[in-house]
């Protein structure tokens, strides 16, 4: 530990023995094998460093940085605060989906409640530069709705785009479709306007002509369908880059 190392020098030998016990007892009893360079940065490097790199306000890339802040990320990934994307992982079939799952949330808590010890520095992993982006140029809005809409037509379905100026607690969009189906599409949940993005499907989704549209609380969005030309770009870019 580096500041221990500094305190050391700094009152010399004779009297680091109690020293170093206290600072252990005040801040480092650690009881948790998680730790910051084998489980926490590979979390931090996918979900987090795209907006709290090395040159932002609040950078978690190093130990270092990462330390002070332990607390204050646990409160942020268990409210779901952070990151800021603003829908449960697992409820309709996102692409790209940046939601931190259940399991690494609890990582984070545990890791940080067992001490959030550093590690073997040896074993931080090659952190590759986050991408992300959620690419909005591919599709279009298609059709809005007030909470609740029933399709006059078939839309073939690429994605939902919420139309909120306020921040949405919760709200679950789900299609239920003629034949009694029900589609989850997705759930916002601590959706914050400041952050907006669409969320586009894996695959589109067909849906048929009566299928009812709903979210759970009050909530104007758009369903996304693929934007007209866009097959005539992707050829375009193809023949380009070849
Ligand atoms: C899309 C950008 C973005 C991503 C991704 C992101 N953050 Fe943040 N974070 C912010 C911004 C902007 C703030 C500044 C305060 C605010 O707007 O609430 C912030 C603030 C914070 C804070 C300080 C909160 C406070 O006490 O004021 C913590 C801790 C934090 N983020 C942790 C994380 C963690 C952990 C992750 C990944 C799991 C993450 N963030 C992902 C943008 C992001």
């Amino acid at each position: 530990m580096k500041y221990r190392a500094v305190f050391a020098r700094s009152i010399g030998w004779a009297a680091i023995v109690l020293p170093v016990a206290t600072s252990a007892a005040a801040h480092d009893i650690i009881t948790t094998n998680l730790t910051f360079t084998r489980d926490i940065s590979r979390i931090l490097a996918r979900h987090c460093i795209a907006c709290h790199g090395a040159e932002s306000s609040i950078p978690l890339v190093t130990y270092e940085q990462v330390r002070p802040w332990a607390v204050g990320i646990k409160e942020q990934v268990l409210t779901r605060r952070m990151p800021p994307w603003g829908a449960v992982k697992g409820f309709g079939d996102l692409t790209p989906d940046y939601g931190l799952g259940q399991e690494d949330i609890m990582i984070i808590a545990a890791w940080v409640i067992g001490g959030a010890p550093q590690g073997n520095p040896a074993l931080l992993p090659k952190l590759p530069a986050p991408a992300r982006t959620v690419s909005s140029s591919s599709v279009e809005d298609a059709l809005t709705i007030e909470t609740r809409n029933v399709l006059k037509e078939g839309l073939c379905v690429a994605g939902v785009n919420p139309l909120t100026d306020t921040v949405v607690d919760s709200a679950r969009v789900i299609a239920k479709l003629p034949d009694g189906r029900i589609e989850p599409l997705v759930w916002l949940y601590h959706f914050d306007p400041k952050y907006r993005h669409n969320f586009l499907f894996r695959r589109p989704l067909n849906l048929p002509k009566g299928t009812v549209i709903e979210s759970s609380a009050p909530l104007r969005f758009a369903l996304e369908t693929a934007a007209s030309g866009t097959d005539r770009r992707k050829r375009l870019s193809h023949t380009q880059g070849t």
